[in-house]
């Protein structure tokens, strides 16, 4: 088993899809250890995504990250990081395949419904962008 970082955007949180993507990431096999839901302020959002700093889309993904409530959770699953990008699709939900998260609930490739890690490396740090350990299921777990 291993983890990654899910988040559930501004677009399908606003549009009542939540329920629905969590709903599907369960039946996809994913287990959910850690969950919030949060309104990123316009220096977390920065920082959150300060990789694409650079790049044309930064300002609208930083408004887009900041206009309404996320759900960021911890997922486990076998090879996590990858099932997952796999499970959500391409970043334009036009490109998606059928049957994933942005083909089935995104809106466009700015609004696209839900955020994946793209390494083990950056699952740990997003992760601990969103939670302290004791928020992890599994560190909970062994304190009962
Ligand atoms: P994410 O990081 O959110 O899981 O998405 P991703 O890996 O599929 O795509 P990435 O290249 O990391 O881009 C991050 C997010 O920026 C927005 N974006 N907009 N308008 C555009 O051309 C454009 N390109 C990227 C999307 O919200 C994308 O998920
Ligand atoms: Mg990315």
């Amino acid at each position: 088993m291993s983890r990654t970082l899910a988040i559930i955007k501004p677009d399908a949180t606003g549009s009542g899809k939540a329920g629905k993507i969590l709903a599907h990431l369960e039946a996809g096999g994913f287990t959910v250890q850690a969950l919030k839901l949060v309104w990123l302020t316009g220096s977390q959002a920065e920082e959150f995504y300060a990789v694409h700093r650079e790049r044309p889309f930064y300002g609208e993904l930083v408004e887009f990250m900041t206009s309404g409530p996320c759900i960021p959770m911890v997922l486990d699953a076998e090879d996590a990081v990858v099932a997952l990008r796999v499970a959500i699709g391409a970043t334009d939900p036009a490109e998606a395949d059928e049957g994933t998260v942005r083909r089935l609930y995104a809106e466009s490739k700015g609004r696209n419904a839900i955020h994946a890690s793209d390494s083990d490396d950056n699952a740990r740090r997003e992760i601990g962008f969103f939670f302290s350990e004791s928020e992890l299921l599994s560190v909970g777990a062994g304190l009962r």
